[in-house]
């Protein structure tokens, strides 16, 4: 079978693992190159020569080829999710789809009314720390009934090889950062989120426009709470991470993003490590995410983490955003896509508070 065709649009930070990626999956070869950045280009074409290089999406209507793979910053997607719908291409769009649920909202129905495939990156799903979680609540520690959710950073947000646009983004933690966090507690916790109560803030150091920081205390329809703090503006250089559940008979205890799994039982008296398959952090959780794309193309497996789905985790940031701004807590459920109900429009959020205090 030939590999299939894909088209990298957004040449920077993120696109450096995908090209590697790409490369080391032999079902799958990059045919073009998009970035407004001519740098940016011709350091892609260094990896990849054969590939033909355009400054915008323009090239999807010439190019054949199957698919796309958007590796840009969330804001302003709209014309490359539309020039992938009229050339008929499957999107692999990196998270957060968009930086706004109406937008995302769009897109997903874009890609729908084309019969486009729309995957989003959540790639930390397929992390073995994440899968093997999943098996500790169902064989050893029984069902998760409350959670702490730590993940505490001071992110250099000018570092040479990091993107920029976060530093003047709005909420750039919870749309950059926590929609990881919120969509891993969807997907282990297999419930939806009915309650989100939070406040974000930027503390006097922070290099970031908008704040930086969130706390969220979060409950699922399936009564799991959980109380999260994510951080890119701690004090401290040296990062912390912990996600601690409770469970029926016992706790598991992650202690790093990418592993450090532990697990221990009600009576234990020191945690016991959970051995898993070594991994490569970016890379190993990319090749993963990136073969469950393919097989979805080639009609071998259903499609993961699609658009429609990663609504349900844009909302949760959303919720909290709104949560933050009126001092209560929201249900990420009475969020729909309307406009009216966006952020920033006063008028509706009297119509959110009546739904929410019902
Ligand atoms: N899944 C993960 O773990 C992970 C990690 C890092 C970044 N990301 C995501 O990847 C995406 C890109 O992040 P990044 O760090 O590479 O950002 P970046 O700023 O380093 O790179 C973005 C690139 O997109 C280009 N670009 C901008 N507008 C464009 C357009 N209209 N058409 C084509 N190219 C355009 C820019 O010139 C730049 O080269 C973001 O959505 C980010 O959240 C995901």
């Amino acid at each position: 079978m030939s590999p299939l065709r894909l088209i990298l649009v957004g040449l920077g930070a993120r696109a450096q693992f995908w090209m590697r990626v790409i490369r080391d999956n032999p079902d799958c070869t990059i045919v073009g190159l998009v970035d407004p950045s001519e740098p940016a280009r011709l350091r892609a074409l260094e990896q990849w020569p054969d590939a033909i290089t355009a400054a915008d999406v323009g090239l999807l209507a010439r190019l054949e080829a199957d698919a796309v793979l958007l590796a840009t910053p969330p804001g302003g997607r709209e014309a490359q999710i539309e020039a992938a719908c009229a050339a008929g291409l499957a999107i692999l769009a990196e998270k957060p789809l968009a930086d706004s649920v109406e937008r995302a909202a769009r897109y997903v129905e874009m890609a729908e009314a084309a019969n486009v495939p729309l995957m989003v990156g959540l790639n930390f799903r397929f992390l073995p720390v994440t899968q093997k979680t999943l098996t500790l609540f169902d064989d050893t520690v029984g069902a998760p009934e409350f959670a702490r959710f730590t993940y505490e950073r001071w992110r250099d947000g000018w570092k040479p090889n990091f993107n920029k646009y976060p530093l003047t983004m709005d909420q750039p933690m919870l749309w950059e950062q926590s929609i990881h966090h919120f969509d891993l507690m969807r997907y282990v916790y297999r419930s939806e989120p009915v309650s989100v109560f939070g406040k974000t803030f930027n503390p006097g150091w922070s290099m970031y426009r908008d704040d930086a920081n969130v706390s969220a205390l979060i409950t699922f329809a399936n009564g799991v709470t959980v109380n999260y703090q994510g951080l890119w503006q701690s004090n401290w250089q040296t990062p912390g991470f912990q996600w601690r559940s409770e469970c029926a008979r016992g706790v598991v205890v992650q202690n790093d993003q990418f592993g450090a799994l532990n697990y221990a039982l009600h009576d234990d008296a020191v945690l016991t490590p959970v051995s898993l398959p070594p991994y490569e952090q970016w890379i190993n959780d990319a090749v993963a995410l990136l073969a469950a794309f393919v097989a979805a193309l080639r009609g071998t497996a259903p499609l993961l983490c699609s658009g429609r789905d990663h609504l349900n985790s844009l909302r949760m940031v959303q919720a909290c955003i709104l949560s933050a701004q009126q001092g209560q807590a929201i249900n990420p459920a009475d969020l729909d896509n309307d406009a009216k109900r966006e952020i920033g429009h006063p008028s509706t959020h009297s119509a959110i508070q009546q739904r929410t205090s019902l």
